[in-house]
């Protein structure tokens, strides 16, 4: 959160305010972190917690933790080494970067940095000629899993873009999409981001398109922007191999609840057939324990990357990716939890969490 305060006094105000911003009245965006500090421990004592063990494994690959990168868009807006900071950030905390869509940094870029678990997220176009290309130069590129967004048709309304007429700095371009003329913002007299999305973003998305990947690639999708128990079921029956729940931090639909409060919901939904991470809010390692407790197999951050980023390059995201770290071991030390298959539902207490009564002697 210091670091927010420092990127703001650095970054030009254009910038700040798209990667800051959420959706509308920023009610959700409020609510992603006020929905965490409603939820309080129920700590257990005198467990010898001498060691203690955060790895965990995310679609079979082994991670130092259960915190990973969430995609966002154009990181070299935030400092010049961009995703290459953050992808080497990534692998040196020994965790998973999910490289985004709209990277100012290619597929190829980002693995020339070197080993590293890495997801693509992906952004369907009208054309899916673009889309079968880009599949396969991340696949060869070594990305393992592909993120696949649904829940963005069209893009929210952030009313700081709008007024700020965002558009991509002349130097930078979504560089995916380069050799495809396809990797500009123009300057319109709206969010360019938001009529980039209009002309390019195929709007018809449908299950169906979720079986149209599996049957283009072989890796296996996550479907990040799932909010209720419905769309959970669904995306089981359609073989996803899981699920991130995500309200896009809260810069798509405004008065959606906190992802907290969603979280348990799809958990059950599930019924333990795929694995569920969540996004949004996250900013302690307290946070992170009480998504484990309500079922999540991991957590994704967002904007505590690219504000870290934009204050100290690489040695900013790896600073952030250690706190947290650190603060998870500590929290999970004090509610008396070895290993993150020992954080039980029964660690915390949730607002809707039935009173607990006294019983009658
Ligand atoms: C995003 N997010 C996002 N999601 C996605 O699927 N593709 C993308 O390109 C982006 N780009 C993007 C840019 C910026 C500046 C932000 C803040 C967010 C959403 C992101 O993956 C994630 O869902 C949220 O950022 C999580 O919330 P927190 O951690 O930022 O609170
Ligand atoms: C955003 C898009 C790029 O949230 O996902 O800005």
């Amino acid at each position: 959160m210091e670091y927010e305060t420092l990127a703001k006094e650095k970054l030009p105000k254009m910038i700040y305010d798209y990667y800051a911003s959420g959706a509308e009245d920023e009610w959700t965006l409020k609510e992603n972190r006020y929905a965490f500090s409603r939820i309080l421990f129920r700590p257990r004592i005198l467990v010898d917690v001498s060691k203690i063990d955060m790895t965990t494994t995310v679609l079979g690959f082994k991670i130092s933790m259960p915190i990973m990168v969430a995609p966002t868009a154009m990181q070299k807006m935030a400092h010049p080494d961009g995703e290459y900071a953050t992808a080497r950030a990534s692998a040196a905390a020994g965790t998973i970067m999910t490289l985004s869509s709209w990277g100012t940094s290619s597929v190829e870029e980002v693995a020339s940095t070197g080993p590293g678990v890495r997801f693509f997220q992906l952004y369907v176009y009208k054309d899916r000629n673009v889309v079968t290309q880009l599949v396969k130069r991340a696949e060869k590129a070594g990305f393992k899993a592909i993120v696949l967004t649904v829940d963005t048709p069209r893009l929210g309304r952030r009313e700081s873009d709008i007024k700020n007429r965002f558009v991509l700095p002349p130097n930078l371009s979504l560089k995916n999409f380069d050799g495809l003329n396809l990797g500009k913002l123009d300057k319109t007299d709206d969010s360019g981001l938001a009529s980039y999305v209009a002309g390019q973003v195929d709007r018809s998305l449908s299950w169906k398109d979720v079986q149209w990947l599996k049957s283009i690639t072989p890796l296996p999708i996550l479907v990040k922007g799932v909010l209720t128990a419905e769309d959970a079921r669904i995306a089981v029956q359609y073989g996803v191999a899981g699920i991130i729940v995500s309200n896009h931090g809260a810069r798509q639909l405004d008065y959606v609840p906190a992802t907290i409060m969603a979280l348990e919901e799809v958990v059950k939904a599930t019924q333990n057939r795929v694995p569920v991470f969540l996004d949004g809010g996250i900013r302690r390692g307290t946070d992170v324990f009480k998504a484990l407790a309500l079922g999540a197999s991991g957590v994704f951050i967002g904007r505590p990357v690219v504000f870290s980023l934009a204050v100290d390059g690489e040695a900013g995201v790896r600073k952030t990716l250690q706190m947290l770290h650190d603060e998870l071991e500590l929290t999970m030390a004090l509610s008396g939890c070895r290993s993150l298959a020992e954080i039980s539902r029964n660690h915390i207490v949730a607002p809707w969490d039935p009173p607990r009564v006294t019983p009658r002697l």
